[in-house]
């Protein structure tokens, strides 16, 4: 049986488990001087190309929140599980002006697009600059950043999810106790499961496309949309077409709906090749 719980402040640690990504965020203070620390209230806001922005959340008063204020730019570097230890050396209190890395044997390189540093050892990096920051409350500051530059390790790059999950080894955090012990796991316990198409053949599509004629080119098209989200793309196309003022779905006018609704070439292709 689940029981009412009172919400205390930081309840999503406290009380509620979030297993979250671990980042050490890299920033420079007004003076140039670098600053380390972890954080982990991260999470995609945008999932496109054109604008693909990252939002984080922050205590106020924290170094970062303030030099991500003061310059606008800072670099969020994944360490590896086997980094645990230094990845919390960066958290302890240090004092305004203090490089946290020079306490730790994390080595420091150049980012490509924005000043702050980034971590060798990371082997997937985000570069950003500040699109907004949001002052939630007295104690709480939100950044939603643009990312500038998404850098991962060579070897990476074409390497399957499971052995890439197996060569970032990356800690999940799962929260803490008393603001001192915390807790995390690894990503070495890694299961998969296959999502199995809804099998419709190019005949059984035509019998779903009611009211409306379309071409062959448009139908060559929709033959190419994932069978699981054919029959929105269908109901989708066949209402903005009857606003448009059609009466048969050319592969034209396909193309341009489809456009309309955010399906460019790029995100096409990330569909059609399962990447
Ligand atoms: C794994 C981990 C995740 C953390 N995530 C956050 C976070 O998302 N937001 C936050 O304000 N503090 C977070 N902290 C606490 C800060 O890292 C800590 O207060 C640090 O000393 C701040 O350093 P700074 O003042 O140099 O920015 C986290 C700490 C750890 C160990």
């Amino acid at each position: 049986m689940h029981t009412d719980v009172k919400i205390k402040p930081f309840w999503y640690s406290d009380t509620f488990v979030f297993p979250k990504l671990i980042t050490i965020v890299t920033t420079l203070n007004s003076e140039g001087k670098v600053n380390a620390a972890p954080y982990s209230h991260i999470m995609q806001y945008d999932v496109m190309h054109k604008t693909p922005r990252i939002y984080l959340g922050f205590r106020n008063t924290s170094h970062t929140f303030q030099n991500i204020r003061d310059t606008g730019e800072f670099v969020i570097n994944c360490p590896s599980a086997s980094h645990l230890k230094d990845m919390m050396e960066t958290a302890r209190f240090h004092p305004e002006g203090v490089n946290e890395l020079e306490h730790t044997s994390f080595t420091q390189i150049p980012s490509k697009r924005v000043k702050p540093p980034s971590i060798a050892e990371c082997k997937q990096i985000l570069e950003c600059t500040v699109d907004k920051v949001v002052d939630l409350d007295a104690t709480q500051g939100h950044v939603i950043a643009n990312i500038v530059s998404l850098m991962v390790e060579e070897e990476l790059v074409d390497m399957g999810r499971e052995d890439r999950l197996r060569a970032l080894d990356l800690p999940i955090g799962l929260g803490d106790e008393r603001r001192a012990d915390y807790f995390y796991c690894h990503s070495d316990n890694i299961e998969m499961y296959t999502l199995e198409d809804i099998e419709e053949s190019a005949d059984e599509v035509v019998a779903l496309v009611t009211g409306m004629d379309w071409d062959e080119g448009s139908m060559k098209a929709l033959r190419r949309v994932p069978a699981g989200v054919r029959r929105t793309v269908i109901r989708h196309t066949e209402a903005a077409a009857k606003e448009k003022g059609a009466t048969e779905i050319t592969a034209e006018l396909y193309g341009q709906i489809s456009k309309e609704a955010g399906m460019d070439d790029a995100v096409l292709d990330r569909f059609q090749s399962g990447g």
